[in-house]
């Protein structure tokens, strides 16, 4: 095993490393270690299907099914990030599942619609772009290092707040997408997480956590005061100082901690340009903590 640093900040590529093989407990280790101390891993030329996506994605937790039925027909575990359906046919650029690819160009850390947010994400490259074309590449932003270079009243405007993560209110910023099941909503009912995020396994670090891909405003203030912060927000955080984009090449597989970096894809054309790719998901087990939490609270 080969590894690089990608930037300063975070992120490493890793060469010489088949994820396809059982990985060894001492490898897990080093690889949970990397994890915590640089948030990103690009492992270079895999040989990956669903099956071994799923269980290269065990090593590191439970994989999370995907919220909504019956919308790939493969497992619900191995989400589809794809133009291409699963017969390999190009979709047209109104098909829901190019409208989900669409709605991934904006900020988010993965699943935070969930109580407990998913911890990694690990996407691998099928069908990357052609050289050529513009777009398609994913990019992450640093919150540790977004929330050390606030300004103080930033930080203290920050400190109390809540954003609203709702699953259905993708719905709202995407009205092309089909209505969710009666089921779905139910599973999935809107949370509120703390926009300052405090790491009890970082010495009580803290993050900014937020997204733009279920809502764009601010809880705790009124709408519009709440949509300005949030717009401020994500100029802030697209700061190239805080960020490193994935140029991706076929077979790459990459994989980010959620709860340190946000991401999104560079939008392409949909309609030109194919991009296949399957996603595992580790499960969450800890809940978004912030400084009021009562679990901090009683540790300070
Ligand atoms: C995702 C995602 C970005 C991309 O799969 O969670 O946001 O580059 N993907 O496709
Ligand atoms: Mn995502």
């Amino acid at each position: 095993m080969d590894v690089k640093n990608l930037s300063n900040d975070f992120g490493v590529e890793i060469t010489n490393f088949d994820c396809s093989n059982k990985i060894q407990s001492d490898e897990i280790k080093f690889l949970k270690t990397t994890m915590q101390n640089k948030h990103f891993i690009c492992f270079k030329n895999q040989k990956l299907d669903g099956n071994l996506l799923a269980k290269f994605t065990k090593n590191f937790g439970e994989l999370e099914a995907y919220p909504e039925k019956d919308k790939t027909k493969g497992k619900l575990e191995i989400f589809n990030v794809s133009n291409i359906s699963e017969d390999g046919e190009h979709l047209s650029p109104d098909d829901q599942r190019v409208i989900l690819q669409k709605n991934n160009s904006r900020w988010h850390t993965d699943s935070s619609y969930r109580y407990f947010p998913s911890s990694f994400s690990i996407l691998f490259g099928q069908e990357t772009l052609p050289e050529e074309a513009t777009g398609g590449q994913t990019e992450f932003s640093n919150m540790l290092k977004a929330y050390e270079h606030l300004p103080d009243d930033k930080k203290t405007l920050l400190e109390p707040l809540h954003q609203v993560h709702s699953y259905n209110d993708i719905r709202r910023l995407e009205p092309g997408l089909p209505e969710l099941t009666y089921e779905e909503k139910s599973n999935f009912p809107p949370v509120s997480h703390p926009v300052i995020r405090v790491h009890p396994d970082r010495n009580l670090k803290k993050s900014l956590y937020f997204t733009s891909n279920t809502s764009l405003e601010i809880g705790g203030m009124s709408l519009e005061n709440g949509k300005k912060l949030h717009s401020w927000l994500v100029e802030y955080i697209s700061q190239s100082m805080f960020c490193y984009k994935h140029f991706w090449e076929q077979n790459d597989l990459i994989m980010w901690d959620n709860r340190v970096l946000l991401h999104r894809v560079i939008p392409y054309d949909y309609s030109k340009y194919r991009r296949a790719m399957i996603r595992g998901t580790v499960e969450g087990n800890v809940p978004v903590l912030g400084p009021f939490s009562n679990e901090i609270r009683s540790t300070v």
